[in-house]
């Protein structure tokens, strides 16, 4: 499906510039469990899938930059003089936002033309926003020799995220895009930014996305407003971050937390915890273990930190019900997207069936399965 991708990009580049891009390969991302721990500076334990953002970029002859979504078929012209935050939700505000931060640090960008696209399904918690401001950084560090770090790229991204996209996202989804290996997923802790690479062997078990197709509203309000509660709790119990906070901490303020947000706050310290004992399984191969790992943060995101969805909690509970997949969650910021599953491969086609029967059933409206395998970081393509 790649190759075929650029193929596309590189004809519709000749196509509007009449010249040869530098092309970049910038992968979506999933997250074996922790969630909402790396604003906390805390533990995840991500990997690179199979789908991906590829941005073609080369000069321009003219002042003007002009970015083409591939895609969707937009294109849209800007001057390095004059850039801005858009209205939220749309795909410029990565552009200008990477441009910016760029700026910010001083990076000799002149105007340059850009096509891109990919098959990360949108909205579905895959982050190709990250793999798209990825994929731009790289390509505009390697066509103007910026002679930037893959750390200081990611922050480039992080940043074009929060102060153009508006969401305070952590660095867990740009540094699985940019760092990844192939077949491996990456345990890192996002205080040092050190991470570890393990190789995973699922052996007669199946990656398998099921994506419910909703985005609920407020999604990301909701986020914002989780990570500034989290902040709050930290600075209640006097830690740096809640990646330092034990239960005991948490105990002792009780009295100035509601009960709900107390909730919030246990299940990011107990989530922290979750994702050791989830490398824990996968140096020990035990994959039921991970499974059941899983399954319990999804209890902690639908019932403690309230970030889940009736289609999430649906697909999640069917799971349960079916012997074969032996670990289900919710995965990413929540409130529609995909779930993660663990499914035996010689049921992936019956349970695939049957998931996708009941889905439209319950909800009237389709869900749309895909079996992922782990891919490599952000690279050039020759
Ligand atoms: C989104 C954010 C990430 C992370 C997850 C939740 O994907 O972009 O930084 O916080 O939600 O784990």
């Amino acid at each position: 499906m790649n190759t075929h991708l650029q193929e596309h990009i590189v004809w519709r580049f000749k196509r509007e510039f009449d010249t040869d891009p530098i092309l970049v390969k910038a992968p979506g991302r999933i997250n074996l469990i922790g969630e909402h721990t790396d604003y906390n500076e805390g533990f995840v334990f991500p990997a690179a899938i199979d789908r991906c953002i590829i941005a073609a970029v080369q000069k321009s002859k003219s002042d003007i930059c002009c970015a083409i979504a591939d895609d969707a078929n937009e294109q849209f012209n800007f001057s390095l003089h004059e850039i801005r935050p858009f209205a939220k939700g749309t795909w410029k505000n990565y552009i200008v936002g990477v441009v910016a931060e760029l700026q910010k640090i001083g990076a000799n960008i002149t105007p340059f033309n850009l096509v891109f696209a990919g098959d990360i399904p949108i909205g579905a918690g895959l982050s190709s926003s990250a793999a798209l401001e990825n994929s731009l950084v790289f390509a505009l560090n390697a066509l103007f020799n910026l002679k930037l770090s893959r750390k200081e790229m990611i922050f480039v991204s992080q940043n074009a995220e929060h102060n153009y996209a508006k969401v305070r996202c952590g660095i867990m989804d740009m540094y699985a895009s940019m760092f990844a290996k192939e077949n491996s997923a990456l345990f890192l802790d996002c205080r040092t930014l050190e991470s570890t690479d393990y190789e995973l062997d699922l052996g007669d078990y199946q990656l398998v996305l099921i994506n419910t197709n909703v985005k609920h509203q407020l999604s990301e309000s909701a986020y914002n407003h989780r990570r500034l509660l989290c902040e709050k709790a930290a600075v209640l119990m006097n830690k740096p971050a809640l990646r330092d906070a034990h239960e005991e901490d948490l105990k002792k303020i009780n009295a100035e937390l509601s009960a709900a947000d107390y909730q919030k706050i246990l299940y990011v310290i107990q989530e922290n915890r979750r994702v050791k004992e989830a490398v824990q399984s996968i140096v020990e191969k035990d994959l039921i273990g991970l499974g059941k790992l899983m399954y319990k943060t999804h209890y902690g995101l639908q019932k403690q930190y309230k970030v889940s969805c009736e289609e999430l909690d649906y697909l999640v509970n069917q799971c349960k019900q079916t012997k074969e997949v032996i670990g289900a969650r919710m995965m990413g910021g929540g409130f529609g997207g995909c779930t993660l599953n663990i499914v035996a491969k010689p049921a992936l086609k019956s349970f695939s069936e049957k998931i996708a029967i009941d889905y439209k059933n319950r909800f009237n409206s389709a869900c749309s399965i895909y079996s992922v395998e782990l891919s490599g970081g952000t690279h050039l393509l020759s």
